[in-house]
């Protein structure tokens, strides 16, 4: 019986993950659970909240213990934090426990998608366009290093999930 039953999508912020896990969710009449959301619900407190008043290595805690506790669950859709890919073993337990896709896109499109929001902290302070890139100089290699791929830049959500769900078909066929 195949164990690996969760989709999980991970990428950097603006390349789709939400939208795209919860259509996902919706056609595969699965469970979505959005990390950022689950840990603001955990802990009362907003993802910016908890950068500026606990710091991000406790964030990272909260991250780390919600994908310790997700992958030992079956058929979810989730939609992981940019910045999951930083610890290996976030990576690792994704992948003992369902299909790891990760979603990217051009710098160009990032900054376009995540312009107008004011939620995500590590884009808060200073140019947005220079933040992305620097961030991507560091994860780009963790990120890559993944895989099963799909490019969002010129993909709507709902092309996307078309795209995921066919990668998920293809994987319970042949598991890797
Ligand atoms: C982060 C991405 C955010 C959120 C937090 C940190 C990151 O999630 O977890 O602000 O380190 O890239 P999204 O990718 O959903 O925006």
């Amino acid at each position: 019986m195949q164990d690996k039953t969760n989709i999980v999508l991970i990428g950097f912020m603006g390349t789709g993950k939400s939208a795209t896990g919860r259509l996902v969710a919706r056609r595969l009449e699965r469970e979505f659970v959005d990390m950022d959301a689950q840990v603001e619900a955990r802990t009362g407190r907003k993802i910016s909240e908890i950068f500026r008043i606990e710091g991000e290595e406790a964030f990272r805690r909260y991250e780390r213990e919600l994908v310790q506790e997700l992958s030992a669950r079956r058929n979810l859709v989730i939609a992981a934090g940019g910045g999951v890919v930083l610890n290996p073993e976030n990576t690792r337990d994704f992948s003992h426990s369902g299909l790891v896709i990760c979603l990217k896109a051009a710098t160009s499109a990032i900054l376009q998608r995540v312009k107008c929001e004011d939620h995500r902290p590590l884009l808060e302070n200073g140019d947005k366009a220079k933040r992305i890139m620097d961030l991507l100089d560091v994860r780009r290699g963790l990120y890559d290093a993944i895989p099963c791929q799909v490019d969002t830049t010129y993909m709507s959500p709902e092309s996307t999930a078309d795209r995921v769900i066919e990668l998920y078909n293809e994987f319970v066929e042949s598991p890797q």
